[in-house]
């Protein structure tokens, strides 16, 4: 059985005594809810407080991006080891506002991935169409590729610490949500693509999110779908009382 993940992504929300006042509140109101992985993805500055703050209880922390190289001239980035070092457990990676504001492509995203992996991180890979590639009718064509050029050169072995987030890129902060019959059929999409590179049992395996607009009142009919295994929340993740209800909904 694979595990449902609920993971939140703050993007750049909150400060560290916020993080703090957050996670102490939050801790309880999970508390015991065993049937899905909880991850809480905060900015850098945060991760130090969020795992302090998280320490005793099932929350998980990680970042929202990782550089690929090991150390060296790359102003502004943070690598995997120093995830690593301060507690981090999880990041994401190719989160489309990195693709699209940042300049990230899939040999960028595919580059930081297995830079994660090396380092023991588990790795939250984001990918997903955008509005008029579903318009065009080829998200099954762009969610297959993007799946293949991510995860080139990641090991059958290594799969086993990556978790795919599905995420329509025009339903990510939109208010708008794939329907769960599209969340399930791309998911599924996805799901075929690691059966055809890692064969049928690792597809089994492999935990896909859906993100996009994931909130309290659309997170139980989403997560019933069979290809999809938890949700990267982004907004909803940010309320104590709307992210407990999507923790409810997976158990
Ligand atoms: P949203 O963000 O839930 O605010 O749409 C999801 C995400 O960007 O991961």
């Amino acid at each position: 059985m694979r595990r449902t993940v609920i993971a939140g992504n703050w993007k750049m929300n909150m400060t560290p005594s916020q993080t703090k006042a957050f996670i102490t509140e939050l801790a309880p109101m999970v508390a015991g809810k065993d049937k899905c992985d909880i991850v809480l993805c905060v900015p850098f500055v945060d991760i130090a407080t969020a795992v302090e703050a998280a320490k005793g209880s099932n929350i998980h922390i990680g970042a929202e991006n990782v550089h690929f190289a090991e150390s060296g001239a790359y102003t502004g980035e943070i690598s995997a080891k120093m995830l690593c070092e301060i507690g981090a457990e999880y990041v994401i990676v190719g989160h489309s506002e990195r693709r699209t504001y940042f300049g990230e492509t899939d040999e960028t995203v595919n580059l930081r991935t297995k830079a994660a992996l090396a380092a023991g991180l588990k790795v939250i890979l984001c990918l997903g169409e955008v509005k008029e590639q579903r318009l065009a009718g080829i998200t099954d064509e762009i969610v297959s590729m993007q799946t293949k050029l991510d995860l080139a050169g990641v090991s059958a072995e290594e799969l086993k610490n990556v978790i795919i987030a599905y995420e329509p890129v025009w339903a990510i902060g939109t208010g708008l949500t794939a329907t769960p019959e599209q969340a399930d059929e791309t998911c599924g999409v996805i799901r075929k693509t690691i059966a055809a590179l890692y064969g049928e049992a690792a597809a089994e395996q492999i935990t896909i999110q859906y993100g996009g607009s994931m909130n309290d009142g659309n997170a139980k009919e989403l997560l019933a779908k069979t290809h999809v295994d938890g949700g990267l929340i982004g907004g909803a993740s940010l309320k104590t009382d709307k992210f407990t209800a999507i923790v409810n909904a997976a158990n």
